[in-house]
């Protein structure tokens, strides 16, 4: 059973960013094992360095297909992606810094809780906008990762 798991309930209808979901869960359950592991220090930096990353390319993408499609609530979406990336980039330091595997799970589980919420009420008030819309699924494939990731 893995730590994480995306269902079929969090599913938002357009593929690149329902993928984007499946990725940072994916990397959650990474960093989990990690953890259950007893993974170094430096592997598990590695795979906060790529959740943190793998997040800002798909706040990226979200955002430019919001903004294709003149989402209204685009203005607060952007600035709760902004607070969490902000939150994450302070919990990357917490993370290395803490010692047990207890405290550093704590970190973990609030990233998760955070994701899943933000996907269920934030990310779920956005889908009629794109749903069955050319542009969004346009703009959706339009940037390559690194481009998304650089303009944040
Ligand atoms: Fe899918 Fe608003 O993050």
């Amino acid at each position: 059973m893995p730590y994480f798991n995306w269902t079929p309930e969090m599913a938002i209808g357009l593929a690149r960013i329902d993928d984007d979901h499946k990725v940072l869960v994916a990397i959650m359950n990474r960093l989990f094992d990690n953890l259950e592991t007893d993974q170094d220090d430096e592997t598990m930096e590695q795979s906060f360095k790529a959740l943190v990353r793998y997040t800002e390319i798909h706040f990226g993408r979200e955002e430019a297909v919001l903004s294709v499609v003149n989402y209204p609530d685009l203005s607060s979406h952007r600035d709760d992606h902004n607070l969490f990336i902000k939150d994450i980039n302070q919990m990357q330091k917490e993370f290395g810094d803490s010692t047990s595997r207890k405290e550093k799970t704590k970190l973990l589980d609030y990233l998760k809780n955070w994701l899943t919420n933000h996907i269920m009420i934030d990310d779920m008030a956005y889908k009629s906008f794109i749903i069955d819309n050319p542009k969004a699924a346009k703009a959706s494939m339009v940037f390559s990762s690194v481009e998304l990731w650089t303009q944040r």
